[in-house]
């Protein structure tokens, strides 16, 4: 599913970015681009991150 439409970023890739140490909206913002322009995904981009570091 895609929650970054701006950047074109799925929810797994947030997630797999987590596994690979990305633990906060910045660090995924950097890595990935997610939530660098009209900012609307970023509360389900911290859903994903908080949901994520819960299982890691
Ligand atoms: Fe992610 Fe616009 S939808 S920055």
């Amino acid at each position: 599913m895609y929650v970054c439409l701006c950047k074109g970023i799925t929810d797994r890739q947030i997630q797999a970015a987590v596994h690979d140490g990305a633990h906060s909206l910045g660090k995924l913002r950097k890595s990935l681009g997610v939530a660098s322009q009209c900012g609307k995904c970023a509360s389900l981009t911290r859903d994903i991150l908080d949901e994520t570091l819960q299982e890691i």
